[in-house]
């Protein structure tokens, strides 16, 4: 079969890779109907996650077809459409059973295993472990194109931006960073009710796409943002306030913007220590909240895509086969410049 494969630093390489077969009994095979890029595969081609050697194949989401099981697996049958989380489960574990797989023991102390501890999706076939437990079926109604973004931004949107941040009927919300998983915030944060939702980039084209899922304001990043936001709020800030960059200066931002009482919801990966002003914090009685995504939200977010509730597609901007997956990595690189978003990879 054909794959991505990692080679060290700015090296990846389309080639020829033994198949991918079933090695445990608690396994199957999927072979993959699209696959997309996260800015995390970014962060490793350029060195940044030593945990990924070279000969890996990359990817951590996908939508695709079961070829194969291993003699243990019962809740899913060759020929099933299935969804490839970003996050794999045991379902045993002490971080499993209480709903928290990104920190699945059995696994190694981190349920992200594709295209970092094991062969990724960015292939022709995978083998996933643990795939009873692992895999989501895909109902009817729901599109390849549509799913492949529950694997992960979604997701991580919602669960560790809307769900963290706890936004409730009627509060408002600021997302600092319209980039995918920023938009995923968006896209679900009028699901809890929120009454503003204000996206804030410096993108002009991703401020567009933020109206057009539902935020209600888009501010363009700048030394006025703050006054810019508060001003939206009736002078008094936001209740939730989502960090969707992973930069020191965008969790500020996010800390000026909260109201006494709110909650900033960091998703964004730091690579750096961040001085936060405590001195002013404290007395402000915020929380602040942080975490790797758990993807457990998955089969809501199935059934709301299913119900027309999250046009998830609309996060697909380009599309390209896996021949050209080099383009692909490309064009989502230099992501301002292509007006892209996400892109779409499939066989042909
Ligand atoms: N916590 C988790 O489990 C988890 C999972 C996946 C991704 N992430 C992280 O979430 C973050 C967002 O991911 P993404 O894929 O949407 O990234 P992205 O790079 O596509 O989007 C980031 C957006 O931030 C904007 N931005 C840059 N600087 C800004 C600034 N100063 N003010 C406002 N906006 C600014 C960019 O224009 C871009 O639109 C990343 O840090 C990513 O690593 C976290
Ligand atoms: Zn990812
Ligand atoms: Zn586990």
């Amino acid at each position: 079969m054909k794959a991505l494969v990692y080679h060290g630093p700015n090296d990846k390489a389309w080639e020829t890779v033994p198949d991918a077969a079933v090695q445990d009994p608690t396994d199957v095979v999927v072979e993959v109907d699209i696959t997309t890029i996260c800015g995390t595969d970014l962060h490793i081609l350029q060195g940044d996650v030593p945990a990924v050697t070279d000969g890996r194949i990359l990817g951590h989401e996908a939508v695709g077809t079961i070829t194969e099981v291993g003699s243990a697996i019962s809740g899913f049958s060759v020929g099933d459409r299935v969804l490839v989380p970003a996050i794999s489960r045991c379902g045993r574990c002490e971080y499993c059973t209480r709903g928290m797989p990104s920190h699945c023991q059995t696994l190694g102390g981190i349920g992200w295993i594709f295209g970092h501890l094991i062969d990724g999706t960015q292939a022709e076939y995978v083998r996933v472990p643990y795939a009873d437990t692992s895999l989501y079926a895909i109902p009817e109604g729901v599109s390849d194109e549509q799913a492949i973004f529950l694997a992960d931004s979604l997701p991580t949107g919602y669960e560790v931006g809307v769900l963290a941040g706890g936004v409730r009927p009627g509060n408002t919300v600021a997302v600092v960073g319209a980039g995918a998983v920023g938009l995923s915030a968006v896209l679900t944060a009028g699901l809890w009710g929120a009454s503003k939702v204000i996206a804030i980039d410096s993108n002009k084209f991703r401020l567009e796409k933020a109206l057009e899922f539902g935020a209600t304001d888009a501010v363009e990043v700048g030394p006025g943002t703050v006054g810019d936001v508060t001003a939206l709020t009736d002078g008094l800030g936001v209740d939730v306030a989502i960090e969707a960059v992973g930069y020191p200066e965008t969790l500020l931002t996010a800390a000026s913007l909260v109201r006494p009482g709110g909650t900033i919801a960091n998703v964004g990966v730091h690579g750096t220590p961040v001085e936060l002003p405590m001195q002013d914090m404290w007395i402000s009685n915020v929380t602040l909240t942080m975490g790797l995504v758990d993807t457990v939200s998955i089969p809501t977010l199935l059934k709301m895509v299913a119900g027309g509730r999250i046009p998830a597609e609309k996060m697909g901007t380009h599309s390209f086969t896996f021949d050209q997956i080099g383009e692909a990595y490309d064009v989502f690189k230099n992501a301002a410049a292509h007006q892209a978003l996400k892109v779409v990879i499939t066989p042909s």
